[in-house]
């Protein structure tokens, strides 16, 4: 049974051959990396794959031949190509939102062509593309003036989630790449605190700032924009620099503000001048946005050449995913594997450690990536779920996860299938007298995905002349699961690479689970209910009486102590 393109109703994974038969190869599942690799001199080599710069080894999985070929029969009896084809040709398979989910049209090339409802939209991202690197290049070479006519110095992207998740983690992932004497800060959250210390030290009158908003309508986003527009006027009119008036504070605003959203109408009513403002489009969803131009501030920091070559890496990616047989495809392999590891191994989490400094935030871009668009209960058909879904995405970089939390990955009860990610040239290369420090840290990174593969047995403990009352907590059981990703060096075409992979094995596992992978319903109703409660928490008395016992209480507990 294949599945359709537009059908209305996903196939049940449970209803399938395969899934029977992974559960029949689950059940009494005995894993054993030792043994398989030492009866299998063949496995490294049959189960490490290549996806543009990257090398992926699947060897130190719990997959055995069986159930590759079980996950592969899955992913044919779900629809997986068709559904691929279907999102890659702009059909709306994004049915809660009736959209097409185009990001991947976003790194297409200028000549290529894409039509959606019969109009071709690659003209289109590439037009706002030119404008987004004009403006880029003005900036940098400080054509792009502030009010007083001095340079700009420090660019502070406004957003929240998608608006700020993407461009924040490339900012640091690229740090290399970026223009000496301009620098990028980003403020997301509502609490006054990030505004604040964002803003500390730093010269109104040399300072351009991007709202970043999808909707343009998120409240914390908007709330930032007021709070940075009262913080710029205030300060230029305290220096002398722009007279008071609505004339003097429109000229600077149109000086110091610019916007990235879908929504163009609401960026003129909040008063930034439409020529300053880049659009992009519904059939690009915000967890999938850094390639729009709501990575403005990544151009701004890297430059047009580096910004093209990130876009590159994604769609060299795109086209491995498209066009790559799924026993090959990395993106898809390694969604599948997750849900051999989620719904027949019993994974909760799992752990991304990046062997890259470069990359802290890359775990932080990837719960929203991950955790948004497969966190869900219901199938696109409006149906439920019938099997588990979304894995908890968590990470930290190596070595520092190491010392934290790898204990429980090692020796704990729970199963954390974990990717590590490195790259073998270091941003910046130091050498420890004669140790060259980046081989100490990947000695490290080799040697925990083997100590997690293999453990060490009580014998081996035993012949270290360890204590016999002692040896069963110096057992490591092996057989924990990890993934290595590999790459030359972190460049820009190597992070759109890492990012696109990600979007893939998402997409992947949405597609079994039969998940509309993205709509984002879950983050509606704590919205609404902010907007509810923010009057009790101001005082209104009847605001108050609304709520449960419990966030009165709680309300009570706040205007008691505020001072
Ligand atoms: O939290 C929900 C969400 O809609 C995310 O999907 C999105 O990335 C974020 O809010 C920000 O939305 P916007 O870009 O519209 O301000």
């Amino acid at each position: 049974m294949t599945a359709r393109p537009g059908s209305a109703s996903p196939v049940d994974p449970r209803t399938t051959t395969a899934w029977d038969r992974l559960g029949a190869l689950a059940s009494g599942f005995d894993p054993d990396l030792r043994g398989w690799f030492a009866a299998d001199p063949g496995r490294v080599e049959r189960l490490t794959f290549t996806a543009g710069d990257l090398l992926v080894d699947l060897s130190k999985s719990l997959l055995d031949q069986d159930v590759l070929t079980a996950l592969l029969a899955l992913a044919d009896e779900v629809g997986l190509t068709a559904r691929r084809d279907a999102m890659f040709s702009g059909e709306r398979i994004n049915v809660t939102e009736g959209r097409a989910v185009l990001h991947t049209a976003l790194r297409l090339p200028a000549d290529a062509s894409l039509e959606v409802d019969g109009h071709d939209v690659v003209p289109d991202v590439h037009e706002v593309l030119g404008r987004v690197y004009d403006f880029a290049d003005q900036v940098r070479s400080g054509a792009w003036t502030g009010v007083t006519g001095e340079r700009i110095r420090t660019v502070v992207n406004i957003g929240i989630g998608g608006s700020d998740l993407g461009p924040v983690m490339a900012y640091e992932a690229l740090a290399p790449y970026r223009l000496d004497g301009l620098e990028c800060r980003f403020i997301s959250n509502i609490d006054p605190t990030d505004a604040a210390l964002t803003l500390q030290g730093l010269d109104p009158a040399t300072t351009l700032f991007i709202v970043s908003s999808k909707t343009f309508g998120t409240l914390e986003t908007l709330t930032n924009a007021r709070l940075c527009r009262s913080w710029l006027l205030d300060g230029l009119r305290s220096a002398g620099a722009i007279q008071d008036g609505d004339t003097a504070a429109g000229e600077a605003v149109a000086k110091h503000f610019v916007a990235v959203s879908t929504a163009l109408d609401k960026v003129a009513d909040f008063g930034i001048d439409p020529a300053n403002a880049f659009g992009f489009w519904d059939w690009v969803g915000g967890r999938y946005s850094i390639d729009s131009a709501i990575g403005t501030s990544l151009v701004v920091a890297i430059g047009r050449d580096n910004f093209a070559g990130f876009l590159g890496g994604m769609h060299a990616m795109d086209e491995h995913f498209r066009t790559t047989d799924l026993a090959a495809n990395v993106p898809a392999l390694m969604g599948l594997l997750n849900v051999w590891y989620t719904n027949f191994l019993g994974a909760e989490t799992h752990a991304v450690l990046p062997y890259a400094q470069l990359l802290h935030r890359f775990p932080a871009y990837l719960q929203q990536l991950t955790m948004e668009s497969n966190g869900k209960g219901v199938r696109w058909d409006g149906a439920p779920v019938t099997t588990e879904t979304g894995e908890v995405f968590w990470g930290e970089p190596g070595t520092n996860g190491q010392h934290a939390f790898y204990q429980l990955i090692h020796q704990g009860t729970r199963l954390v299938p974990a990717d590590f990610i490195a790259v073998a040239n270091p941003p910046y290369p130091l050498k420890d007298g004669d140790v060259d420090v980046h081989e100490l840290f990947l000695a490290n990174f080799f040697a925990q995905t083997r100590a997690l593969a293999f453990g060490k047995t009580a014998d081996e403990v035993r012949a270290e002349g360890t204590a016999e009352e002692i040896v069963s907590a110096r057992v490591f059981s092996g057989n924990r699961p990890t993934a290595s990703i590999m790459a030359p060096s972190l460049t820009p075409s190597v992070l759109g690479q890492l990012i696109a992979l990600y979007e893939h094995i998402t997409f992947t596992q949405g597609v079994v689970w039969g998940i509309d992978s993205f709509d984002q319903w879950g983050v509606e109703l704590g919205k609404q209910l902010a907007q509810q409660i923010s009057p009790a928490v101001a005082g209104d008395a009847t605001a108050r009486d609304q709520q449960d016992a419990s966030t009165q209480a709680l309300i009570d507990y706040y205007r008691s102590h505020r001072r």
